[in-house]
This record gives structure tokens, sequence and C-alpha cells, in this order.
């Protein structure tokens, strides 16, 4: 069929049209796509959580005061097995910070770590080991010592840490292991 001049512009117009649709399927998909959804090169969806660092103070309240504080109640319950445990916890868990947070204001917070407990953990370790409530109640006191020079070098003197006071709030049973 020759439809002379016509079929020209029929078949140019036709492009025409399939390029406009193409574009507008190509829109589209680029601008409906909800934000954060866009696959990358993998497949995988970049909408990923971010990395949770706990932070110094997260740590702190988090694995330090608690122990610090039950290795005091345990002792005043007389179970030394529970002060010896939680003692070596509360260790740890310095060592866990120093690696977590290897610089904290300039200052190497592992060898700051180190120079202010490595006394008052081994004069509680001596204590306990002897279940001395004396020795116990010096060696606490320093070990609270150590934690507020720490506060006062970086900067936050605020924080003050001593002997826990009034009734504990916990659900440990202390001295009823074996019962
Ligand atoms: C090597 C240094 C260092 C030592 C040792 C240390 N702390 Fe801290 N602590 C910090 C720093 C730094 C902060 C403040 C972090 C921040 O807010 O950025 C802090 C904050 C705290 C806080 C407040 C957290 C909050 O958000 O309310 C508590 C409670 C605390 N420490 C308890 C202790 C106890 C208990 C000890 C000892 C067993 C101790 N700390 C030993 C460095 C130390």
């Amino acid at each position: 069929m020759n439809l002379g001049p016509y079929s020209a512009i029929s078949r140019s117009s036709l492009a025409l049209g399939l390029l406009s649709a193409a574009v507008v399927i190509l829109l589209t998909t680029v601008f409906v796509s909800p934000p954060g959804a866009h696959a990358d090169a993998t497949g995988a969806s970049s909408a990923q959580p971010t990395m949770y660092l706990p932070s110094i103070s997260d740590m702190m309240i988090g694995t330090i005061q608690p122990r610090h504080e039950r290795i005091w109640r345990a002792e005043q319950a007389g179970d030394w097995d529970f002060a010896a445990y939680e003692l070596g916890n509360l260790r740890g868990a310095f060592g866990r910070l120093g690696r977590a947070h290897p610089m904290e204001q300039n200052t190497p917070l592992p060898d700051m770590i180190e120079s202010v407990t490595r006394q008052p953990f081994e004069d509680l370790k001596v204590a306990i080991d002897r279940k001395d409530d004396a020795d116990f109640g010096k060696a606490y006191d320093e070990l609270s010592e150590a934690c507020n020079s720490c506060h006062q070098a970086l900067n936050h003197r605020t924080i003050v840490i001593g002997r826990p006071a009034g009734a504990s709030q916990s659900d440990l049973l202390f001295g009823k292991a074996g019962r």
C-alpha cells in the first residue's frame, strides 16, 4: 500500500510517539521509586542500619557503674564468690571500653584506665581472696577515687562516685547460690 507523502509523516510521528512513551516510562521509574530503596550494584538495598558504637557514657552506665555497685552489694551480703566474679567482669569491661574508645580528648584511654585502676584492682583482689572486710572497704574507696580521678582529668568533675547508699533495687540475690 502506498500512502504517498502521508506514509513518511505517519512513520515519523509513530517514532516520536514511541520515544515519548519511553521517556515517560523512564521518568516514572526514577521518580516513583521510594527514597532510600535504590538497589546498589549487588542488588542489595542501601537502606542498611548504621553501626552503633556505645559512647563512653553509655558504657559507663551499662557496663561499669552497675558492676562497681554489685561488688559492694555482694561484699555487704558476705558473698565473696560473687564479689570475685564481678571484679573480673569489671576489669573486662574496662578493657573493652579502652578498645572501643582508644582516644578521648587527646588522652590514650587504655593507658589512663591502666594507670588509675591497676592498684585498686590488685588491692581489691587480695581483700576479696582473704575475705577481709576492712581491707575491702579501703580498696573499694581507692577504686572509687580512681573513677573520680579520671572524671576530673577528662573534665567531668561533676560525676562523683562513692560507696552505694540505701537499699539495693536489684533482683540479684547474694549468698543464695546452691540453695
Ligand atoms: C579512664 C577514665 C575513666 C575511668 C577510670 C572511669 N570513668 Fe566514668 N566516665 C569517663 C568519662 C570520660 C565519662 C564521660 C563521658 C561523656 O559523657 O562523654 C564518664 C562518665 C561516667 C558516668 C556518667 C554517665 C552518664 O551518662 O550519666 C558514670 C556514672 C561513670 N562514669 C561511672 C564510673 C565508675 C563507677 C567508674 C569506676 C569504677 C568510672 N566511671 C571510671 C571516664 C572514666
